[in-house]
């Protein structure tokens, strides 16, 4: 039986529609806490040691969650479904076009698409930022992983992809939307053939269908992700005017009248604490999701085999036994001098060991040249609605544009 009370079925509600306060509501103050909502049991941990021990040092013991398998209905077998050797052989084969000197190559077209797509904003406009930095985001991975330049086409693969996203943690049942939207990804990605990645996986033996959905679970991992985090960094130098003379007054200083190079973005140091605190805030991967593949023993709870474990930045990153008031926005927390006070495993927005985020350094390099160009022409003001309730699980970001003298 799915649910067994009342009760449960209106948590999990709430839980789905905005999980943090439902999390920030358990009494359980355990390293490991069992809770039930309509959706089943969970098994959170709040620990960093054990998170560490769950990701990297015994990270063999655990295979993906639950969300993460349903993902096949999605995104069928790639990096992000696979679990153990598999994985391992996939990560090996992947591995070259998101290291240093590949997305390094890419930086100089980063910089020209966020231009381009600033330039077609109008002074004063009211817009969503959500579709346009998603249209962004989708433009730069495909350029800099499949060579392709999807100008005038990113705003219908950003929607189709965004159809397929949403249905992950869904019943698969095979809606009128998600099968368009499927075929609309499917034949887009039919057109990539460039790019050290396919060569890669065409070389490693991956047949045409199964490059195709390689590919797609890609765009699908980058649409959320970065686009989220520039919507709330923007939003949060907009809420703070401080935060925000001081981010412009070090690229003043850094870049003068210039566009960003990779090699200025290294210099950016304050610019690199907000947008750390940005990810402790509002970590656009709410949830790591693991399960034990024997039954574990966790700082004296016992987690039994194929349990649902939850791994949550969105809650650890506000641990108030790590971040004095934990929901007050203040980048001076990543001066290295306070970062030290801190277990590393507090923040963990990229997860880590073997299944960390691969696309990591591409989304870092990118979200910095894009805020770069972008604020350097533009005032973002976030309209009230977002000041007042910073939910970490909104989709549209409503801003109004003010161009800089
Ligand atoms: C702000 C940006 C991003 C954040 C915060 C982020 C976060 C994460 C996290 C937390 C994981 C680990 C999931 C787990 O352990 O189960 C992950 C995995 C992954 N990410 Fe990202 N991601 C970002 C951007 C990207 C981009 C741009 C791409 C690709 C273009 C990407 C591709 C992937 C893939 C393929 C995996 C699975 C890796 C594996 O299982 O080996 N991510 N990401």
């Amino acid at each position: 039986m799915l649910f067994s009370t009342t009760r449960e079925i209106l948590d999990g509600r709430s839980f789905q529609r905005n999980p943090l306060p439902f999390l920030l509501r358990l009494e359980d103050r355990a390293d490991v806490v069992n809770f039930k909502t309509g959706l089943g049991g969970f098994d959170l941990v709040r620990c960093p040691n054990l998170i560490q021990r769950i990701l990297v040092k015994e990270n063999d013991l655990y295979g993906e969650g639950k969300w993460t398998l349903r993902g096949r209905y999605i995104m069928k077998d790639c990096l992000i479904t696979r679990e153990g050797g598999p994985h391992r052989e996939r990560r090996s084969q992947m591995r070259s076009p998101f290291g240093r000197q590949a997305v390094e190559a890419s930086s100089g077209f980063m910089v020209d698409r966020a231009i381009r797509f600033c330039n077609d904003w109008q002074d004063g406009a009211s817009i969503d930022l959500f579709p346009d930095m998603g249209r962004l985001a989708l433009e730069i991975a495909c350029e800099s992983l499949f060579e392709i330049d999807l100008h005038g086409r990113s705003a219908r693969l950003n929607e189709a992809l965004l159809e397929l996203l949403v249905a992950i943690p869904r019943l698969p049942i095979p809606r009128p939307r998600l099968l368009s939207a499927r075929r609309h990804a499917r034949g887009m990605a039919a057109e990539f053939t460039r790019g050290e990645l396919i060569r890669d996986l065409r070389e490693a033996g991956l047949s045409p269908k199964a490059i195709r959905d390689e590919i797609i679970a890609l765009m699908i991992a980058s649409i959320d992700t970065t686009p989220k985090t520039l919507c709330w960094l923007f939003t949060m130098i907009g809420m703070h005017e401080d935060v925000e003379s001081a981010v412009l007054a070090e690229f003043d200083e850094i870049l003068g009248d210039r566009d960003p190079t990779v090699e200025d973005i290294r210099h950016l140091k304050r610019f690199d604490r907000v947008l750390d605190e940005t990810l402790r805030l509002f970590p656009p991967v709410h949830f790591i999701d693991r399960r034990p593949l024997a039954d574990v023993e966790l700082n004296g709870t016992m987690v039994k085999a194929g349990s649902y474990m939850l791994l949550c930045p969105l809650y650890t990153h506000r641990d108030g036994r790590y971040f004095d008031e934990p929901h007050r926005f203040d980048d001076a927390r990543w001066l290295p001098s306070e970062v030290k006070k801190r277990p590393v495993f507090s923040f963990f927005p990229f997860g880590a060991g073997a299944h960390a985020c691969i696309g990591r350094r591409l989304a870092t390099v990118e979200m910095k040249l894009i805020a770069a160009t972008v604020l350097r022409r533009w005032r973002i003001r976030p309209e009230t609605n977002l000041v007042a309730d910073p939910n970490p699980q909104r989709m549209s970001f409503p801003c109004r544009l003010e161009r800089r003298a």
